[in-house]
Parts: structure tokens; sequence; C-alpha cells
């Protein structure tokens, strides 16, 4: 795809005797929010995975802004433009809102541990960026008044929105959401959907999402990408590829219909 911001051509994981990415290729254009749907076990973690480098395929190349970051560690690719949440949160939640996202951006920031401790007063001037550009981004998420409340503190919903926001502290260009909408309540599933469509319009983020709950596929994504064992079988629009009957046959014992009801 020209003007794709990430390509993943023809990939593939082994863990051990398990095949979890099978072949798969993907694109995600710039600017784009591309659903990755399928059954359970169907990779779409994995794949996730692959994006940001916390595992690299054993087949395949990953490009990014049309470099190649097959290789690259994860923090390489952060520095690049990527962002991720996880399935399961990864907050601190003992501390506040704020730190989290300023905690962030020093983990970010770790290759230049060493210049900051030469130089107390560029570590001091960078948390003050960081502190500044934390706030900005909680009232920009409507969370301000939270900022200093622990995380544990606050709803699942709440805690997800924190995870995107502490996502956002390093300006990304791609942002990767694995499962985003899991364990939210309808109205916060309105507010997720508004949300990642204001990331995109405002922000101009390209968005790579894997979702289960099929309103917010369907009212999202530009583009689906339908995985099933580890292989591509379907891609198009979502209210295409939701009436794929290869899709559905995918889908059949996999609760499907329960999930595409939420
Ligand atoms: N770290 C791992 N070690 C071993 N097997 C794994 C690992 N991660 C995923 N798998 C296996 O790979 C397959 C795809 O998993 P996953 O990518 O999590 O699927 P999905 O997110 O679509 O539910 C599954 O069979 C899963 O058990
Ligand atoms: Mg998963």
């Amino acid at each position: 795809m020209s003007g794709a911001i990430l390509e993943m051509r023809r990939i593939a994981k082994h863990f051990g005797g398990v095949t979890a990415v099978n072949g798969a290729t993907l694109a995600v254009g710039t600017g784009q929010i591309v659903g990755l749907i399928g059954p359970n076990g169907s990779g779409k973690s994995t794949m996730v995975n692959l994006v940001s480098g916390e595992f690299l395929p054993d087949e395949g190349e990953i490009s990014f802004n049309s470099e190649v970051v097959t290789h690259l560690p994860s923090y390489r690719r952060a520095r690049l433009g990527m962002a991720r949440s996880f399935q399961l949160l990864r907050l601190f939640s003992s501390l506040s809102v704020e730190d989290n996202l300023v905690l962030a951006n020093h983990m970010r920031m770790k290759a230049g541990f060493v210049d900051s401790v030469l130089s107390r007063k560029n570590a001091r001037l960078e948390e003050a960026t960081a502190r500044t550009r934390a706030r900005e981004l909680l009232s920009w998420f409507d969370l301000q008044e939270f900022a200093s409340q622990p995380v544990a503190a606050l709803s699942i919903g709440q805690q997800r929105m924190v995870e995107i926001a502490r996502g956002m502290m390093s300006q990304p260009s791609l942002f990767v959401l694995d499962e985003p909408a899991a364990g939210l309540s309808p109205p916060n599933v309105d507010r997720l959907i508004d949300l990642v469509r204001r990331l995109r319009d405002e922000f101009g983020i390209s968005i790579l999402l894997v979702e289960h709950v099929m309103r917010v596929v369907r009212d999202l994504c530009d583009h689906v990408v339908v995985l099933d064992a580890g292989q591509k079988i379907a891609e198009g629009r979502p209210e295409d590829v939701v009436n794929d009957p290869v899709v559905i046959e995918a889908y059949i014992g996999s609760g499907w219909k329960r999930r595409a009801q939420a």
C-alpha cells in the first residue's frame, strides 16, 4: 500500500510447536483506523506484540514510515513514533495518574539516562516539560480531576483512558490498541469510540485496533483485517467483512453472535 505508515509482510511467529501467526500480511495507511479481528487464539495479540517489538518474527518483514523495523527492540520503535496499549493494563496502580504519565516519559528516555545524570539541570527541565505535557493530555482526555489520585482509585474505564493518555506522552504517529473496549460499560464504550476518533482527527494518528466489540469496529474502522489460525482470511470495509461467510464460518462456536451484540 502506498502511503502506508505500517506494513507487515508475510509474517510468521512460532512459540515452540505452536504457530501463532502464519504468513499474515497487513497494512495501516497514514491517518487510517484499521481493525484487526478474529476468534480467540487467532494471533491478534501476537501481531500487536510483533508491531511494537515485544516479539520478533521468525519470518517476514515489518516497516514503519518506510523504515524496516523487523528486528528493532521496542524502545527504538517507540522513539520512531509507535505507542501501544496492553490487553491487560500495565499501569503503576499505587502511583498517581499524572506520575504514571511522567514516568512513561522517563522510561522512554532511558537511553538518555547517563546524559540526565551528567546534567541535572537538563533532567529537571525534562521533567518540568513532561509534567506540563502530562497535564495538557489529562485535560484533553478529561481526566484532570484525577491527576493526583492513585490509578487504583479509578474505574477500569478511566484506567483505560489513562493508559492511552500515557501512550500519547511520546507524541506517536501510530497507536496500537489491544482490546481497548474489553470490560467497559456501554457508556464507556461510547466514550472510547469518540476518543479514538478524536485521536485520529485532531492529532492525525494512525491506529491499529484489535477489538472484539463489533460496535467499536463498525463505528471506527476504515478497513478491517480478519485473522484465523494466524492467517489473514478476509479484509475490507467493516460492513462487508462481518457479512462475509468465510468470516462467519471462522467465528462459529467462538461466541461471535454474543460479541456482535455487545
Ligand atoms: N508467549 C506465548 N507463548 C506460547 N504460546 C503463545 C504465546 N503467545 C501466544 N501464544 C499462542 O499463540 C496463539 C495466538 O495467541 P494470541 O496472539 O494471544 O491470540 P489472540 O490475541 O487472537 O487471542 C495461541 O494459540 C496462543 O496460545
Ligand atoms: Mg489477544
